[in-house]
Parts: structure tokens; C-alpha cells; sequence
């Protein structure tokens, strides 16, 4: 049944949500195509930039998922000045803050920093239970010391094999804020044999990192060929690699494709499949005008910038 969490299973299928920014069109959307899936790992920006918070928080917590913070969330609650954020930015979280009521407000102020681990059993533990399974703040081991990798040098480890560990994170695993950009970025990561995969948001940007057994790091892009219906991208993970991957952004995607972004991983096919469907992109630049926010925010929807 398309967009519901499935009956009890052993193994897990993750639905991965990012940068949802108040866009409930396009979330709504996601959700209506999301395939079946166990879990919901939302990686923080549950807010910002749209005009839709409270419709956006109302949804996501029925969901009953797994979220990080993200910056725009610490900025629309309190937790964090935005005085740095750009000029429009800065008005839509001032336009946030007056529409959130008390209970989203300390919703948001109670969301956790990541990273977030979720280890190999606590991912077969059944639906709706990783808000007990959570495992926050506990760091995987550096495999980068002094500028060089250190993984699979002497030992390759079998990730399907031995209990592997997945990490949640807004920016990334070294500083929730960091943009995870360039394959430089990648390579200062801290992933180890005990953190294989690490899923991050925050640059919009669906795709990520793949790293092989030495070291050597690559993009990852999704590709596909239309730009005005819902595709998807399988991506099989391969034992010894570990990757950095990026759903894209729900509610206001930056590259260059205006449709919603997601990703679902399955664990017993060891595979991660990027997602972009359609919304009513109209529908979302009317309730930003409406609510009198800049309308450069309703322009780089319909051209995902
Ligand atoms: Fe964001």
C-alpha cells in the first residue's frame, strides 16, 4: 500500500526525507508516491523558506519518525540567531516564528542534534520503534588521520556481513551545519567500518559520495530524463564502499529539478533509490504570496534553485 508503513518484518525499509522547508505540496505529494516503507528518517529544515509550518510539523509528526535538527528549525524556534542567514531567509524565519504555536515551537526545540546511529539490529526491531532506538551522539572511529585514509588498506570488512551502523545527519557528521559539497568535504569525514552509510541533507543537492575499500572518493548523481513526472533511480550499494547520501530536498530543491526529492534505502536489497515526483508547484508559490513572503522564494521553485 503506497505512502503507509508495512506490517512487521525483519528487515527495514527507510523512507529518507530532507529539507521539507513548509512546503506541504510537495510533501503531501512525496508521500503519496512514497512505496512502502517501515521507518521515516527526516533529516532536519522542517521549516523555512515556505508558507506552510504548521500544516508541514502537523504531518511530519503523524509520521512518527526519526528527525534531526536543521538550522532553519533552531532559527524558527529560538535556538539559534539567524542574524547570519541571508535577507530573505532572515524574513521568512521571522515570518515562521510568528506563525508556529507553543506546541511546535518546543517541538522543535526538542528535536535532537545529530548524528543520529541506527545500528544493524535496532534497524530490524519493527516499525514505530525507533524513537526508542535512538542512539545519538555516539561517534563512529576516524578513518581519516593525518589527511590520508586509512580504510581497506589492510583489511576490507564485509559490511552485510558484520553489524553495520547508519548515521542521521543534517550537515554532517562532523558539524550539523557543515554543506557536504564537494568530494573534499567527503573526504574529511569521519566514516568508518562501523558507520557505512551516512545520510545527510542541508545543500539540496539529491546524490552524495561514494567512497571505495581505498579511499577514493566519487559524486553521486542521479539521472534521469524528464522533468515533469515522477521517476526514480536505483543505486545498489556495494559491500566494501561507504557512502554519504542525500535524499534532495522535499520542499525546495536547488538542482535544478523543481520536482520534490526523496530517497528510500532497503536494507535487505542493499539498495538506496532516489525519487523525484511532481507537485503543485503553483499551489505552493500562491500560499508564499499570500502570506506576503519575498517572492524570490516562490520564483526558485518551479526552476529548483
Ligand atoms: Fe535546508
Amino acid at each position: 500500500m503506497a505512502g503507509c508503513a508495512s506490517a512487521a518484518r525483519s528487515v527495514m525499509r527507510a523512507l529518507v526525507l530532507s529539507d521539507i522547508h513548509s512546503n506541504i505540496d510537495a510533501l503531501e505529494a512525496v508521500m503519496a508516491a512514497a512505496p512502502p516503507y517501515d521507518v521515516v528518517w527526516n533529516l532536519g529544515d522542517l521549516v523555512g523558506y515556505n508558507a506552510a509550518p504548521n500544516a508541514v510539523l502537523e504531518r511530519v509528526q503523524q509520521l512518527r519518525d526519526v528527525s534531526v535538527r536543521g538550522n532553519h528549525d533552531r532559527a524558527c524556534c529560538g535556538l539559534y540567531d539567524a542574524e547570519n542567514f541571508n535577507s530573505i531567509a532572515l524574513a521568512a524565519v521571522r515570518w515562521t516564528q510568528r506563525q508556529l504555536n507553543e506546541g511546535s515551537v518546543e517541538w522543535l526545540r526538542a528535536l535532537p542534534k545529530g548524528p543520529i546511529y541506527i545500528s544493524a539490529e535496532e534497524r530490524t526491531a519493527g516499525p514505530h520503534s525507533t524513537r526508542r532506538t535512538l542512539a545519538p551522539g555516539r561517534l563512529s572511529t576516524p578513518v581519516v588521520r593525518d589527511g590520508e585514509s586509512t580504510f581497506g588498506r589492510d583489511d576490507k570488512p564485509d559490511y552485510k556481513s558484520n553489524p553495520c551502523e547508519i548515521a542521521c545527519v543534517h550537515g554532517s557528521l562532523r558539524d550539523e551545519d557543515q554543506y557536504l559539497a564537494s568530494i573534499a568535504d567527503a573526504e574529511e569525514q569521519p566514516i568508518g567500518p562501523d558507520c557505512r552509510i551516512t545520510f545527510f541533507g542541508h545543500t539540496h543537492i539529491q546524490g552524495g559520495f561514494a567512497a571505495n575499500a581505498d579511499g577514493e572518493w566519487m559524486k553521486l548523481r542521479p539521472m534521469y530524463s524528464k522533468d515533469d513526472a515522477a521517476e526514480s533511480y536505483a543505486l545498489d550499494l556495494r559491500g566494501p564502499m561507504r557512502y554519504l547520501i542525500n535524499p534532495g530536498s522535499v520542499g525546495q530543491p536547488r538542482d535544478r529539478d523543481w520536482r520534490a526529492a526523496f530517497a528510500l534505502y532497503d536494507d535487505e536489497a542493499d539498495r538506496v533509490t532516489y525519487y523525484r515526483v511532481p507537485y503543485d508547484v503553483r499551489l505552493a508559490q500562491m500560499r508564499i504570496q499570500r502570506a506576503g513572503l519575498p517572492e524570490m522564494l516562490a520564483s526558485r521553485l518551479r526552476v529548483g534553485r
